[in-house]
């Protein structure tokens, strides 16, 4: 979560059970930064980092997490406009994954087809698959679900056809306040890759639903920001 999930606040949460942990999102060259900054001026949380200590920033952070949690993977939420930036990023020593940003949606990155608007860029099996091609790392895709004028199920056959290892997916569905299960259900049924579903796990009932959905895993945001999770996330 963009201005929230820092090496601090994942190294408190992680002892609830995570064997992942996601730092970011982060803003990698000038046009994502630009944008970062004018979603601060309004009052909105962002990491704000400079093109010149982005990367070292993202290298301290991962060591941070990495000294205390050795055994968790790291993975890095980041948003670019073109490859290259991500794949700097996915060669950062002691990095598990580099999560390319197919999902924010705050306008500012929507303008500069950016965040969630990537899945509608002609090129994004080219650019997943020169990031692929290039890192050390492995590399996941996180999209939102049922964005107008896009099929989220053929967006995941792209994903795992651009050679990402994983597909993180936020199952948001409008006007309903919980995950679209069926669609998580079919995408499991249906693609090779490690499918990683998202949203709404906020109680025992939502995480048990989200399991029969056939995910390989599962992610929590809004229900950590507390830092007290009050369902047990570890019998997965
Ligand atoms: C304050 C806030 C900031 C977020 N920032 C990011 C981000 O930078 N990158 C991203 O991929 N998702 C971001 N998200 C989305 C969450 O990671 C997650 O996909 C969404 O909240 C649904 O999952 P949940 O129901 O477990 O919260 C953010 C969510 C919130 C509430």
């Amino acid at each position: 979560m963009a201005g929230i999930t820092d090496s601090d606040f994942l190294n408190k949460v992680i002892p609830y059970g995570f064997n992942v942990a996601t730092l970011g999102g982060y803003s990698l060259d000038s046009a994502t930064i630009e944008a970062s900054k004018k979603i601060i001026e309004r009052g909105r949380k962002e990491f704000d980092f400079s093109l010149d200590e982005i990367f070292t920033h993202i290298e301290n952070e991962v060591n941070s997490i990495k000294n205390v949690h050795g055994d968790v993977k790291v993975s890095a939420n980041v948003r670019s406009t073109t490859p290259q930036p991500i794949i700097e990023v996915g060669n950062i020593k002691n990095l598990d994954i580099v999560e390319i940003n197919c999902h924010c949606r705050q306008n500012e990155i929507l303008d500069i087809g950016c965040g969630q608007e990537m899945l509608n860029r002609p090129d994004l099996s080219d650019f997943i698959s020169q990031i692929v091609d290039n890192v050390e790392s492995e590399v996941s895709v996180k999209i939102r679900a049922n964005v107008d004028g896009t099929d989220t199920l053929q967006l995941a056959g792209l994903i795992e056809d651009a050679g990402a290892d994983y597909l993180h997916i936020d199952a948001m569905k409008k006007g309903v306040f919980e995950a679209d299960w069926d669609l998580l259900t079919k995408i499991s049924n249906n693609v090779d890759i490690k499918v990683i579903g998202n949203n709404s796990v906020n109680s025992q009932e939502n995480l048990q639903r989200m399991i029969e959905t056939g995910v390989d895993g599962f992610s929590i945001a809004r229900s950590v920001i507390s830092g007290n999770l009050d369902f047990n996330i570890t019998n997965f």
